[in-house]
């Protein structure tokens, strides 16, 4: 597990009055990315594991989401293995049927002479919603606290087209997060042809700024040589935000084109995190380019994972991290962000984004 004991070298984290074990967990009460929602149909439900927590997620009849703990009151039988006929949901075990509303509806094994009261047990529920293609679950249990959540992701155009890659990394939530926010990482790790041609580190210098529960870098007139801006012609724009608890957003316009490319992690287990990479466009001719696309996608994930289960063999054997230079700050803000987050909702107040405007220079 990674510690939060972070030492900057030159900035100072201050560790003061907060859990130190809350900092090492992922944001308890937040929206997660537990799969793609077109594949969830109507009257169809799945299992999905989510902050160590086994739930059961799925689509009634009409077409309205649920999520609830996938665990049966009665003997703990895993709801998700029974039957869900659009309506409740079949305890395969001995029966019981549980509505979409957690509570309990049928004992068929009770007498008609026995008058034991089923009618109040029930099964957990957890928010869910749907954007962007995905299924957005909050895990969070008991009382709210304060409530402005960071926002779950949308996509703010017509997409003609999408990809989608989940890979699953055996390292800490924070770990894996980390390497959303992390330049420096990529000209060592991400070295593919057609990533990034060249081998030479260049000095940038790019503007960061707040955004709620976040930061974003802009660039216009991007300088890079990736043949992925290529394909839209032009000079784009490229955006890229990052937003609690663990979401990258990179949004490129060139002209009416749209491209972008969101990456999200999701906390499997303490030491198991789910990535998922979502490439959408807007122009339909780049549909053909999909089966092209996929293995390159994966590729580019495969190289997060590999490097990202060593870090953590090593930070399971001492976890600290010494984070060095303006290239480390956006990994820095991320603790800044957690940390905020949890205070507030510790307070009951709203979240105050304790970053502030700034350019950082590095080299990638
Ligand atoms: S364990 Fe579910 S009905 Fe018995
Ligand atoms: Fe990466």
């Amino acid at each position: 597990m990674l510690a939060a004991t972070t030492r900057a070298a030159d900035e100072s984290v201050t560790d003061a009055a907060l859990d130190p074990k809350a900092m090492r967990e992922p944001l308890p009460n937040a929206w997660y990315c537990v799969g793609q929602a077109p594949t969830l149909k109507a009257g169809g439900m799945r299992p999905v594991e989510l902050n160590s927590e086994q739930i059961v997620v799925g689509r009634d009849g009409a077409g309205a989401l649920f999520a609830m703990r996938d665990r049966c009151p009665h003997r703990g039988m895993a709801l998700s293995k029974g039957r869900f006929d659009g309506d409740t949901v079949m305890c395969p075990f001995h029966g019981w049927r549980f509505g979409t509303d957690g509570r309990c509806r049928d004992v068929p094994t009770l007498s008609e002479k026995d008058a034991s009261d089923f009618s109040r047990i029930a099964v957990q529920r957890f928010p869910i919603v749907e954007s962007a293609g995905f299924l957005w679950v909050n895990p969070h249990l008991g009382p709210a606290g304060a409530t402005d959540l960071p926002a779950v992701p949308e996509l703010g155009f017509e997409a003609a087209g999408s990809l989608v890659v989940e890979l699953e990394v055996e390292a800490s939530f924070d770990l894996t997060t980390l390497s959303l926010v992390d330049p420096g990482h990529v000209a060592f790790v991400h070295d593919s042809w057609w990533f990034r041609p060249s081998k030479e580190l260049r000095e940038k210098v790019k503007t960061f700024q707040p955004v709620p529960h976040g930061f974003v870098m802009s660039s216009h007139a991007t300088t890079t040589s990736s043949p992925i801006y290529k394909l839209l012609g032009g000079a784009p724009e490229v955006e890229i935000e990052f937003r609690l608890p663990g979401i990258r957003l990179e949004r490129i316009v060139a002209g009416e084109k749209r491209m972008a490319n969101y990456t999200f992690a999701t906390p499997l287990t303490n030491n198991r995190t789910m990535l998922t990479n979502a490439l959408y466009w807007s122009m339909p001719l780049l549909n053909l380019l999909k089966p092209l696309a996929r293995p390159l996608m994966r590729q580019f994930l495969t190289q997060d994972q590999q490097v990202l289960q060593h870090a953590q063999a090593g930070l399971d054997r001492k976890p600290t991290m010494v984070l060095l230079g303006q290239g480390d700050l956006p990994s820095q803000w991320y603790f800044r962000l957690k940390r905020e987050a949890l205070e507030a909702a510790r307070a009951g107040r709203s979240f105050e984004n304790p970053l502030s405007r700034q350019e950082l220079r590095w080299r990638s």
